[in-house]
């Protein structure tokens, strides 16, 4: 009875308490719903902090809130805890798409008020989350003292690890923006660098620090404090401010997931439920999918973007991918190159010579869309900003209505640039320039977001700000580059993207969200058209990262008769979904090795995708994540016995076999490779 009347005054959903403690209370602490991650926090002679703990384990030792402003406001000490709020959370939600249909969103929370002193003091709320995967806690600045616009000097967020322990890192400020090999050193050889940071503690933890929500708020890169620690540092603007708001202010989420292993980090959903359920009211117009495109031709020198006797966007070139496309089932064409532009200097060029509405006058867009409707396909459009936000905003709204009338759904954005020279008008109407991962930007990109929403326009982003979740709340904005992908072994004078890069990624870039890798290149080698560069993995590799690097769209990247001269492995790719209900990790080692299966959404077929760094690996696989009681047919394809990506990436066997949920699978991977296997249940008679 108790209970009946209990739950119909307390929503089950969310329970409030609100408690008024003393403000002399020392520490004010709060347990994740399986009880084992704490937070604490606590006043320090007026000066806020936090610290956090799993099962007894120190992670985050006390470590500094607060802020500095330009105006008169002291939002870093002399503050008293004027009152504690506990809530919690009990909620599942449904993903548009992703790599899991539903979602738990299971936290706690704690809200501490914060009242300053009489002279400069102010009001701030920290709100902390604690899920069973880690934790999140923002600020909330709310309005006081006549303040509107306020200016944030400084965020003095710190993050105190507990040891000197490994890290995975890039580095933060640099011309290539976040397209670095990831380097793994102790805390205390960083400098300054990008989230998502991993760390492998030595006390059996792994943890990524992040941020979720990033809006209308300069992005968070992390700076080392003392020999195991970060402070944040916010990216500024061209004035040396942080942060330009105007208050009230809710900040981005600072995150730290936490996990027993690696593959936990991957399975965590702690950014995605720290951002806001889904504004788009009517999202039957967004669909995952495959794709090919006029790209890779011009990343290896067969064709160029600008218009001359190699363009590559031409009608006719145009149809071949289409006609390519619509043979094998995929959705959509990229076709770079596709417009005025591209002729002049344009990688960082202000003012830029790109033009969103007028196509190349060898390519008939018109005629194309058309084409391409015929054909079951449709075309996804490509606007190449070269970095100047200003003419790209000028045109941005046109543009996308262009691309809506001619029935193109998707957009892949660039923004090539040299990471600190973005344009802007100040408020004197000067030319200023900003940084790519600066408020500014960080308010460009969810602009285009929104715009793009407006006209029904799924948007693919190159060059992007790192991806902190918006995808619950703006299912539209699909995936994003900010690593280095594929394109790097086309061309890049290091050598390319050694083997282990794809056994890091899914540990630190792509806990961030979904990556447009574009995988799937055939002809390892291109020796016709750069003999000095090629990709370094076996062939079974390339068809495992459709598995292994989340994307809601992924690129069968090469070009169509190297597709098509291998039509046996090409099938994996003509086989593998973009969207899933359920993802598992069945094992993982930073750096070193991953596999992972996906339950293909409303299908009971799995898909495996299994890689290797440099080494090679011999697993035992269990495939308990199988239905019971179901056979199923494995389709595989595997390293042969001889494969190595150096020597011999072709080598892959191909092979059918009988398997149900009790089956022990063992797979090898040989030096740089992979395997990808699809597991369909058994049909009647076959
Ligand atoms: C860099 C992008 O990553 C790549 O995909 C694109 O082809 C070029 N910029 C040109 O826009």
């Amino acid at each position: 009875m108790f209970n009946k009347i209990f739950h119909s005054i307390f929503s089950p959903i969310m329970f409030l308490v609100i408690l008024i403690s003393s403000i002399y209370a020392a520490n004010h602490e709060l347990y994740s719903p399986d009880h084992l991650i704490k937070v604490g926090f606590r006043l320090k002679h007026g000066v806020p902090y936090y610290f956090v703990e799993k099962s007894g384990r120190e992670i985050v030792r006390s470590s500094r809130l607060g802020f500095r402003f330009k105006e008169k406001i002291n939002l870093c000490s002399g503050f008293k805890v004027e009152k504690v709020e506990y809530d919690s959370i009990r909620e599942i939600w449904y993903t548009v798409w992703g790599e899991e249909s539903r979602i738990k969103n299971y936290c706690n929370i704690m809200r501490i008020y914060l009242e300053g002193g009489k002279k400069k003091g102010g009001k701030l709320v920290v709100e902390f989350r604690a899920f069973n995967d880690g934790i999140g806690f923002r600020y909330f600045i709310p309005e006081q003292r006549g303040l509107e616009k306020v200016n944030i000097m400084d965020e003095l967020t710190e993050f105190n690890f507990a040891g000197n322990w490994d890290c995975w890192w890039i580095p933060a400020y640099r011309p290539q923006r976040y397209e670095y090999l990831y380097k793994k050193t102790k805390i205390s050889e960083i400098d300054t660098i990008h989230t998502p940071a991993t760390i492998e503690t030595d006390i059996g933890l792994y943890l990524s620090i992040h941020e979720a929500a990033l809006e209308k708020y300069s992005s968070m890169t992390l700076a080392r404090k003392g020999e195991t620690g970060f402070e944040v540092d916010l990216v500024p603007w061209s004035d040396g401010v942080k942060v330009k708001g105007k208050l009230p202010i809710k900040t981005p989420w600072r995150t730290i997931q936490i996990a027993d292993t690696p593959g936990g980090l991957i399975t965590s959903h702690l950014i995605l439920n720290l951002n806001e359920p889904c504004k788009i009211k009517d999202v039957s117009w967004i669909k995952t999918g495959k794709y090919v495109g006029i790209w890779w031709e011009m990343h290896i020198g067969k064709s160029t973007w600008e218009l001359g006797p190699k363009h590559g966007a031409t009608t006719e070139n145009t149809i071949k991918y289409i006609d390519f496309a619509s043979r094998y089932g995929f959705k959509g064409v990229l076709v770079e190159g596709w417009n005025v532009g591209w002729e002049k200097e344009w990688a960082g060029a202000y003012p830029s010579p790109m033009n969103f509405l007028k196509p190349y006058p060898d390519f008939d867009i018109r005629k194309l869309s058309e084409y391409a409707k015929s054909k079951g396909v449709f075309l996804i459009g490509h606007h190449e900003t070269g970095a100047d936000i200003l003419n790209y905003e000028r045109q941005m709204e046109d543009a996308f209505k262009f691309y809506e009338e001619l029935g193109i759904p998707v957009v892949k954005t660039g923004y090539v640039g040299w990471g600190r020279d973005l344009p802007r008008l100040n408020e004197k109407g000067e030319v200023v320039k900003e940084w790519h991962h600066s408020q500014y930007m960080v308010e460009h990109f969810r602009k285009v977001i929104e715009v793009a929403a407006k006209y029904h326009i799924m948007i693919v982003a190159h060059e992007p700000i790192k991806d902190t979740g918006e995808r619950r709340t703006w299912p539209n904005m699909m995936s994003r580059e900010g690593a280095r992908g594929q394109e790097y072994n086309a061309w890049s004078p290091d050598g390319g993207n050694p083997p282990e890069h794809t056994t890091v990624l899914p540990f630190t870039r792509l806990l961030a969200g979904p990556m447009d890798f574009t995988p799937g290149i055939f002809d390892l080698t291109f020796d016709e058209y750069r003999p000095k560069n090629r990709v370094n993995t076996t062939l079974a590799k390339q068809l495992a990262l459709y598995v292994v690097i989340y994307s809601p769209f992924q690129m069968a990247a090469d070009l169509p008769e190297n597709c098509e001269k291998r039509l046996d492995a090409f099938k994996f790719i003509i086989d593998v979904p973009t969207d899933w209900d359920e993802t598992r990790v069945l094992n993982a080692k930073i750096g070193d090795y991953v596999t992972i299966v996906r339950k293909k959404k409303n299908s009971d077929e799995w898909y495996l995708g299994s890689i290797t760094d440099e080494e090679e690996r011999s697993f035992d696989l269990d495939l308990k994540f199988l239905k019971p009681g179901i056979k199923y047919v494995a389709e595989i394809y595997r390293d042969g016995e001889n494969a190595d990506w150096k020597t011999n990436p072709y080598d892959i066997i191909i092979e059918k076999r009988k398997v149900d949920w009790n089956t022990n699978l063992k797979l090898y991977l040989a030096p740089g490779g992979g395997a990808a296997i699809r597991f369909k249940p058994v049909d009647e008679g076959e």
